[in-house]
């Protein structure tokens, strides 16, 4: 296992953004649809693409990945099982069950588990293939489906907390060989769903409403191979936003797309900084010498991202004055408040919501990272903090992040990578 040993940093200079892990995924996924070659350029290598990668390889995909392009094959094989082993090291693995009822009739598909930013349920993703017409049970931990016929469906997915990223995509796969007409309401508009469908189309699918809740899905009789690019990684931008924020160091954060960013702009623009997008959608972040407290409730897109509160926290805790933030996706997604208090933070949590009382002196210590986005908010918290710090525990940020303690070394970051 590895630490980050983290010094206060000043940061300057330009960082280029990844490819979207979270866009990245579920195509994978809808490569299964296919029998012929698809090509993904712009992949981030990271731990959770690597994963997506054995369990393609499972499923009978031959699969090689060189300079951020996957290049994915089929092979003879024909499994359709996603083992548990494989699966509850991350969640997103199963969006395979779609496709691969779709296209080869029968998935057996591990159920994911718990997972430490608190419940999270697959009944949408069930409830949305289950009305295409598929029988399904869930045993000794699997989900298993089976359909000969898949027959297109008006579907609601709404959920307990809005729209769901993961069953929209998952549903969205399994209706692209339905008969007849798939309406999907409530859909997700995250662009990391909107580009599923975008690539979904390039392959030959049916498809209307991408970026919008309502999709319209018409059966398609096959899908070809296709070449595409992921987008940029919206919540590695934001989570450089927030570093620049939070060490108050000007940045240029170049290869993201801002109108993805709109809502964190804003807000980033209400604590203090000054933002611009240049011609080539650079954004530069100017951080005012002093930060002022916000209010942030985290929403489905186009609201802030549950995925970046977070690191906003870390930067919230540098303020002068109280922020609320409510936390309206995962009102658990909090492990990180005792680590930042531990730092000297002053936040207070109350079911879904967290009280920041910033202007507090952050110094430096020992902390443990416990999720992905979490391990991020330590990391910009301890290069704003006094002092030396030690973030334990950084495989979390290795499925997400890509080359960070480079990225940030290159910023200037007094960061090292060291066996724990
Ligand atoms: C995706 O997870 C992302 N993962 C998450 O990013 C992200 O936090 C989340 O969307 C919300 O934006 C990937 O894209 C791989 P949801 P997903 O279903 O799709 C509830 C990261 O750090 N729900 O949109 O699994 C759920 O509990 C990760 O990169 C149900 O009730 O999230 C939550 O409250 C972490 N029933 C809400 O919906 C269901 O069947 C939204 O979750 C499914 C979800």
């Amino acid at each position: 296992m590895d630490k980050f040993v983290v010094y206060q940093s000043k940061l300057s200079g330009a960082v280029q953004v990844s490819g979207s892990k979270n866009a990245a995924l579920p195509v994978m996924a809808a490569t299964l649809l296919t029998n012929e070659d698809c090509v993904i350029h712009n992949v981030p290598d990271l731990s959770d693409i690597r994963t997506m990668m054995g369990i393609l390889e499972v499923l009978g995909k031959k699969v090689s990945f060189e300079g951020n392009t996957l290049i994915i094959k089929d092979e003879k094989s024909r499994s359709c099982t996603a083992p548990y082993r494989l699966v509850r090291t991350m969640r997103a693995s199963f969006c395979c069950l779609g496709p691969l009822l779709a296209k080869r009739k029968k998935a057996k598909v591990a159920l994911p588990g718990g997972c430490v930013i608190g419940l999270r349920p697959v009944d949408l993703h069930i409830k949305g293939i289950k009305a295409l017409g598929a029988q399904i049970s869930v045993e000794k931990g699997y989900c298993l489906a089976k359909a000969n016929n898949l027959k297109g469906a008006h579907i609601y997915l709404g959920g307990p907390f809005g729209s769901s990223v993961l069953a929209t995509a998952n549903v969205l796969m399994a209706a692209v060989f339905a008969q007849g007409e798939t309406v999907i309401e409530f859909a997700a508009c995250e662009p990391e769903v909107e580009f599923l469908a975008r690539f979904l189309k390039k392959m030959g699918a049916d498809i209307s409403g991408e970026g919008s809740p309502i999709l319209k899905i018409k059966g398609v009789k096959q899908l070809c191979g296709c070449e595409f690019e992921v987008i940029p990684d919206r919540i590695e931008a934001g989570t450089y936003i927030a570093a620049s924020l939070a060490t108050k160091s000007p940045l240029s954060i170049e290869g993201a797309n801002p109108f993805h960013l709109t809502s964190v702009i804003e807000t980033a623009k209400k604590m203090g900084a000054d933002i611009s997008v240049d011609k080539n959608f650079s954004i530069f972040v100017e951080p005012e010498k002093e930060l002022s407290p916000v209010n942030i409730t985290t929403l489905p897109y186009p609201g802030f991202p549950t995925d970046l509160q977070a690191q906003f926290m870390a930067c919230l805790c540098l303020s002068k004055g109280i922020s609320l933030i409510t936390e309206k996706i995962y009102p658990d997604r909090f492990m990180h408040i005792a680590e930042l208090n531990r730092m000297g933070a002053a936040i207070q949590r109350s079911g879904p919501y967290a009280i920041v009382e910033g202007g507090k002196n952050l110094y430096g210590a020992e902390i443990m990272a416990s999720d992905l986005r979490a391990s991020a908010a330590l990391v910009i918290a301890a290069m704003a903090a006094e002092g030396k710090s030690e973030v334990l525990r950084v495989y979390h940020i290795d499925r997400g992040y890509e080359k960070i303690e480079n990225k940030l070394k290159l910023l200037g970051a007094k960061i090292k990578r060291e066996k724990q």
